[in-house]
């Protein structure tokens, strides 16, 4: 088996001594197709195909070179698009292919959309710095302890190049134990409502940050276990950095503040590494990793909460559009009230395509 890194890196592919002209090579294989504009030729309108405009930045930004590199390399089908984008692997070198790609970045020019190689994978709690459009369910499920079950729909959409807003609805079950017996109790939690804003991103340094909060409204039953019963503001830090060697960190920074002001602000540090390959060069990406996740509660002589969370996100999709997310977030501290929890995602990056597109 061949590990290789090509689906992931920024810039692999041009070696050797001559650099390849992706212009000619677009103008001789590609533009009959795409147009010498990369906004789609128009007499391929008979192709009852909808062309991608690489013009568009809302739509060309948000693609890593890697998935571009995948499809001119294997075709369409490699990421589950229409078999009539031909496969130029047998015809083009990977230096051609990367600088062909290379080509279609300068269709669009405006600097303010970060690019899709910053888009890193998602962890199961730290937040990502990058905005998206996703839609998303997340669970945690108590493996021991008294059970609980946390189940939490999001939905998150782009605004623009750089902010992103989103809404949460949590669908929680709990188990109550009294002396004698045992219940569950199930229902709505407190509603999220959040915003972010990437307010700095380079491609050259593999960097990006961003600002946002969320607003956690007391729609969850206090008294049946399901919610806080008060309004809690929760404002991060979010930032994204990758790493040599197709690896990634992760870090959020976030504060937990009550509106009800006998109740402890919380402050929480998430931290994510991890690493992205493929099996084979242009295949899909896997990105194994681990979180810690530290947790100190203001003016409370209780000791921090540590925990740590091993997982691994799959994509399900070709496209890759589609990834579920598998993982274990095991207490390091206070072990003997803190339950170990299996966690769990399935992501769609709707913007990609459908549910049923692209597999
Ligand atoms: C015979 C026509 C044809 C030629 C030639 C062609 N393409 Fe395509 N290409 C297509 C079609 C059609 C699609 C859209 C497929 C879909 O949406 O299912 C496409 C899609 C793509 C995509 C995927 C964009 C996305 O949605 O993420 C890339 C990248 C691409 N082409 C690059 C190239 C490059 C580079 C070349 C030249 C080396 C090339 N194509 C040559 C027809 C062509």
């Amino acid at each position: 088996m061949m590990l290789s890194a090509v689906a992931w890196a920024v810039d692999s592919g041009a070696t050797g001594s001559t650099v390849p002209d992706g212009r000619a090579i677009f103008e001789a294989r590609c533009a009959a197709c795409h147009g010498s504009d990369g906004k789609g030729a128009p007499g391929r309108a008979a192709l009852k195909i909808a062309m991608p405009d690489f013009s568009d930045c809302s739509f060309a930004s948000r693609e890593p070179d890697g998935d571009w590199r995948a499809v001119a390399h294997d075709g369409g089908p490699a990421r589950g698009f229409s078999e009539l984008m031909p496969a130029h692997g047998k015809l083009l070198s990977e230096a051609e292919i990367a600088a062909v790609v290379k080509h279609l970045r300068s269709f669009c020019s405006d600097r303010r959309w970060p690019r899709g190689e910053l888009n890193l994978p998602r962890p199961l709690v730290t937040e990502k710095a990058f905005p998206e459009d996703e839609a998303l369910i997340t669970t945690f499920a108590n493996v021991n302890r008294d059970g609980e079950v946390a189940t939490d729909l999001l939905f998150e959409k782009r605004i623009g190049p750089r902010a992103m807003l989103e809404i949460a609805l949590p669908v929680v079950a709990v188990e109550q134990r009294s002396a004698t017996s045992s219940h569950w109790n199930a229902g709505v939690g407190d509603v999220g409502l959040g915003a972010k804003y990437a307010f700095f991103h380079s491609l050259e340094s593999g960097s990006i940050a961003s600002l946002g909060g969320e607003l956690k409204i007391p729609t969850g039953d206090e008294d049946r276990g399901l919610g806080q019963g008060t309004v809690v503001f929760e404002p991060y830090l979010a930032a994204g950095q990758r790493l040599p060697w197709n690896s990634f960190a992760q870090l959020q920074l976030l504060g937990e503040i009550p509106t009800e002001r006998d109740m402890a602000d919380e402050i929480q540090l998430r931290l994510a590494l991890g690493n992205a390959f493929s099996l084979r060069p242009h295949g899909r990406v896997l990105a194994p990793m681990v979180e810690m996740i530290g947790a100190w509660k203001l003016g409370d002589e209780s000791e921090t909460d540590w925990d740590i969370v091993p997982q691994i996100q799959v994509p399900l999709s070709r496209r890759q559009h589609i990834r579920v997310d598998l993982g274990v977030r095991i207490p390091l501290t206070n072990t003997d009230e803190r339950a170990t929890r299996f966690g769990a995602y399935l992501l769609w990056d709707w913007f990609d395509g459908g549910l049923l597109d692209g597999w």
